[in-house]
């Protein structure tokens, strides 16, 4: 599937929030269980306004589109390198999107200077995360009623 990856637009807001809300409900289960009460405070800040809002804020929002503009995929980094968004469309999964969305976001990174990339991931992307180089810290933390392993890779 072929997709190319660019700065986020507002154009892009109201496609990425709702991709946020899918891939979380129909992708997530291994963290929500499918429990309104888990991924309704996950889902509550996945807003058109929240996403316009990332992308005019201090870090950068990359997106993924398809040949038909459809957005795939998305990814936000912090200027001091916490990727804190990475989701894809489950109709685009495990065909290289997030890969792609990473590598541009760890570029960010690199290019501010950074050495390293740390996140919490879910249940759901832990293997995804070891597959593009990340390592578990050991750090635990509960994130909305979910608890999410922290990840670091060296730049
Ligand atoms: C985790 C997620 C972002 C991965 O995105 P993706 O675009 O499907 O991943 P890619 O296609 O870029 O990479 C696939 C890699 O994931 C790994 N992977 C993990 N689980 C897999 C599975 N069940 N089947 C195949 N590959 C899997 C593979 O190792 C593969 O690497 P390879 O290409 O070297 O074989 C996506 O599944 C997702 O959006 N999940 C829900 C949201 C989420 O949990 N986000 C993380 C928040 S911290």
């Amino acid at each position: 599937m072929p997709f190319t990856i660019s700065s986020a637009t507002f154009t892009d807001a109201e496609e990425i929030a709702v991709l946020l809300r899918r891939s979380i409900v129909e992708l997530c289960q291994d963290d929500h269980g499918n429990d309104p009460e888990k991924y309704e405070p996950w889902l509550k800040n996945k807003t058109t306004e929240n996403v316009e809002r990332w992308i005019v804020g201090p870090g950068r929002v990359f997106s993924a589109v398809d040949e038909r503009r459809k957005v795939v995929g998305v990814v936000m980094g912090t200027p001091d390198g916490e990727v804190v968004l990475n989701y894809v469309s489950p109709d685009a999964r495990f065909s290289g999107v997030s890969k792609m969305l990473m590598n541009a976001i760890e570029e960010y990174f690199r290019d501010r200077g950074l050495t390293s990339a740390v996140l919490n991931s879910t249940c759901t992307a832990e293997r995804f995360y070891r597959s593009v180089g990340y390592a578990e810290t050991g750090r635990v933390e509960l994130h909305r009623e979910l608890m999410c392993r922290q990840f670091r890779k060296a730049l």
